[in-house]
């Protein structure tokens, strides 16, 4: 009998216990804070967004105790987790704050992973995780390679996670420049994750609660932070970074080939650029958390036709014709992700909704067969992040 492929979660946080005590001694946001509840009893609640509901969300144990991971992990049938920091990461603290913390929390995650079970024997673990860099103003760049280094030096850490503010102009900043090229060349994959949303008057005077920021300003500032990327020529100057986009792009795929005619039309802009923007799309990685078969079965159309557009100007170089199923080709470059422990069921079922809708959307792909379900599921993460077994 074959053996059963395995499922790899690589949109999963934490808040190590340092963390989850630095933010209870705070007293505002980023914060977390004690209050009694309508039945009487004490419950913790997190507040990390700007404008939330002062309420903010219900916070517990499967944000930092790892046998809580490992629980809902086998719950789920998840063999194998990339974990990383949630937001707001260290982005509020001032730098020799921020530079002492990544080094510590780099530390923590790397035993976490380490003295965490394995898969079978001991080839493969259960945790795997992304490092934190004190990306924040008056950090220089020379601190934040070394953090690279100390990263790249712990065997369990797999790449690093970080938002969209660089170190305060955001990721299309000059300064970064020896960031990413240290990163391209320790091999580690950037999971680049949203926390800041867009300007919250968009969001009108109705209470929606965390709808509207979670389901769109959290994508859209992925979407705007790529495209910078991607315009200031990053990918041009450094065509092996590894950088996985959460939220399958947010909204980068259904607007890319507007994208590509917006800098077709700004020849300044486009003299910058060595190849189309569709170009770009394929050198990324897409997290699978989309929750619809046919969001995912889009995203890898628009990946797998990248390679059509492989010169500029796209009207003199584009096959058009992309050789092979371009539905396919994209699978390679999407991973299956929860984002466990946010949207946790709202009452007692046997499985989250978050994870098992998203299992489900894999599993419904047109177009997808079993190898590229499987690949979603696990087989691309395991190749990303070099753990093959
Ligand atoms: N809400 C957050 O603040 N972060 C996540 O990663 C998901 C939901
Ligand atoms: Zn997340």
């Amino acid at each position: 009998m074959a053996a059963r492929k395995l499922l790899v979660d690589i949109h999963t946080h934490v808040y190590l216990p340092r963390y989850a005590s630095f933010l209870r001694s705070r007293s505002v946001v980023p914060r977390i804070f004690s209050r009694t509840n309508d039945a009487g009893k004490t419950e913790e609640r997190l507040l990390i967004l700007d404008d939330e509901p002062s309420a903010g969300r219900p916070i517990g144990s499967q944000y930092w105790d790892r046998d809580e991971k490992l629980k809902f992990m086998d719950k789920h049938d998840i063999d194998v987790s990339i974990v990383s920091s949630a937001n707001p990461w260290l982005d509020f603290l001032p730098a020799s704050t921020a530079q002492q913390l990544a080094g510590e929390l780099n530390e923590d995650l790397e035993n976490y992973c380490s003295t965490g079970p394995s898969v079978q024997d001991d080839t493969l673990k259960r945790l795997y995780g992304f490092g934190l860099l004190p990306l924040v103003p008056g950090v220089s760049p020379s601190t934040l390679v070394e953090t690279v280094k100390q990263i790249s030096a712990l065997s369990h850490l797999k790449g690093v996670i970080i938002g969209t503010r660089g170190i305060g102009k955001g990721l299309d900043d000059d300064a970064l420049e020896p960031v990413w090229a240290a990163i391209a060349e320790a091999g580690l994959v950037i999971f680049l994750h949203p926390h800041y949303g867009v300007d919250g008057k968009a969001w009108g005077e109705k209470d929606n609660g965390h709808v509207l920021p979670l389901a769109l300003g959290f994508p859209f500032e992925t979407t705007i932070a790529t495209t910078r990327l991607i315009l200031s020529g990053v990918f041009d100057r450094h065509p092996n970074l590894r950088l996985l986009l959460a939220h399958s792009g947010g909204a980068l795929p259904q607007l890319s080939s507007r994208l590509a005619s917006c800098i077709d039309h700004d020849p300044i802009v486009a003299s910058r650029l060595s190849h189309d923007a569709r170009y770009y799309l394929g050198k990324l990685y897409f997290d699978a958390v989309a929750y619809g078969s046919e969001e995912l079965g889009f995203v890898s159309d628009v990946i797998g036709r990248s390679s059509a557009y492989s010169a500029r100007p796209s009207s003199a170089k584009a096959s058009k014709n992309v050789e092979g199923d371009k539905r396919k080709i994209g699978s390679a470059r999407m991973l299956f992700g929860t984002d466990h422990p946010f949207f946790p069921p709202l009452s007692e079922t046997e499985k989250w909704k978050s994870v098992v809708e998203n299992l489900e959307a894999i599993d419904g792909v047109n177009g997808w067969a079993e190898t590229e379900k499987e690949g979603v599921r696990g087989d691309n993460a395991l190749k990303l992040f070099g753990l093959r077994v």
